[in-house]
């Protein structure tokens, strides 16, 4: 597509002309804007971009194998992860308020990142190079909701890093601030990007540690990331991912009731599927999955995943539920 190549032209020349022979570095989730950023500028700089991706152990199944093996090998990005779970966990433990996960979440993963990057500005010094830029995949939506609207491009152009001395800071390149999520959906297709990113539906940062109600364990985890990977195939295989917007996969980790399996009484944890379709997230209803697919993914989940004896629907719009449960 002529319009979507030359957004792309444009954008390389931009960002060769800035970055010079510095180098940059992105911290990537994942997810479509993080992938279709650092995509773009590697396209423009090949190896003077380094990608930092911290898996904090609340990923879904296969998603660190899609950025480290898919993204990597389509994309040719260089690529360094960072195995934070166990410092996660820990941090996590013991902790049952929402707010407080997202705050312990949001706060070790910027240390995570910052840490890495340090490190990777330290070694670049050894061998006489910089790092002067770092990727961030802003688009005009987050634009304008941090109230930065035209004409005031650079609100936010200068990023402090922990663990560095203050007066190193990180120019900023956003290359997608002009630009609205089905555009660097297509804009990531022409550049490669694989189709299980650029059609990601949206996953929140703070991962499954929000859809786990009760405290985070490793066991829990790995529950709730059978159930979800078992839920998003069935409902994929439906034809449903283009009707349904998101579809949280909750683990009701405090609760049990009884359950009759195999031979004999279960005392396990019910899961709640929270289908939604919505425009923008701001609102939503929820869907009207067919029984018959409901039946499969409920059937498949309690034969398949240990501890879960029950599945349960949301059917509450928003408002006045929010679409994650914490
Ligand atoms: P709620 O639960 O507020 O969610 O109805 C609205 C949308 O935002 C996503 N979400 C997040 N995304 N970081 C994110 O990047 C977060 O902390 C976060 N919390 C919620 C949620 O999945 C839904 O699409």
């Amino acid at each position: 597509d002529w319009t979507n190549a030359s957004v792309i032209d444009e954008q390389i020349d931009l960002i060769r002309q800035r970055v010079g022979s510095k180098n940059v570095i992105c911290a990537l989730s994942g997810g479509v804007d993080s992938s279709v950023a650092a995509a773009l500028v590697h396209k423009a700089i090949g190896d003077q971009l380094t990608c930092v991706f911290v898996d904090h152990g609340l990923l879904r199944e296969n998603e660190r194998e899609q950025v480290e093996t898919d993204y990597v090998n389509s994309i040719g990005v260089r690529l360094v992860t960072i195995d934070a779970r166990e410092r996660f966990l820990s941090e996590l433990s013991g902790v049952v308020d929402p707010e407080h996960k997202r705050k312990i979440i949001g706060r070790e993963f910027i240390r995570t990142f910052e840490a890495a990057a340090a490190d990777l500005v330290l070694e670049a010094k050894d061998e006489g190079a910089e790092i002067g830029f770092l990727v961030q995949g802003t688009l005009y939506p987050d634009v304008v909701e941090s109230g930065g609207g035209s004409g005031t491009a650079n609100i936010k152009s200068h990023h402090n890093v922990g663990g560095l001395p203050d007066d190193i800071t990180f120019d900023l390149i956003e290359p997608l601030r002009a630009l609205f999520k089905d555009e660097v959906r297509a804009i990531g297709r022409e550049l490669g990007v694989p189709d299980a990113i650029v059609s990601r539906q949206p996953f929140p940062g703070p991962g499954l540690g929000i859809r786990i109600i009760g405290e985070v364990t490793e066991d829990r985890l790995s529950i709730l990331r059978r159930a979800d990977a078992i839920a998003r195939d069935e409902l994929t295989k439906a034809g449903l991912d283009g009707e349904i917007w998101q579809c949280p996969v909750v683990l009701l980790a405090d609760v049990r009731s009884v359950g009759v399996q195999g031979d004999g009484r279960t005392y396990g944890h019910p899961v709640v599927l929270r289908p939604v379709s919505s425009e923008d997230a701001m609102t939503a209803d929820w869907t009207r999955v067919p029984y018959d697919v409901l039946s499969v993914i409920s059937n498949r989940i309690t034969n398949e995943v240990d501890d879960i004896n029950r599945v349960v629907l949301d059917v509450t719009s928003k408002p006045p539920g929010t679409i994650e449960w914490e």
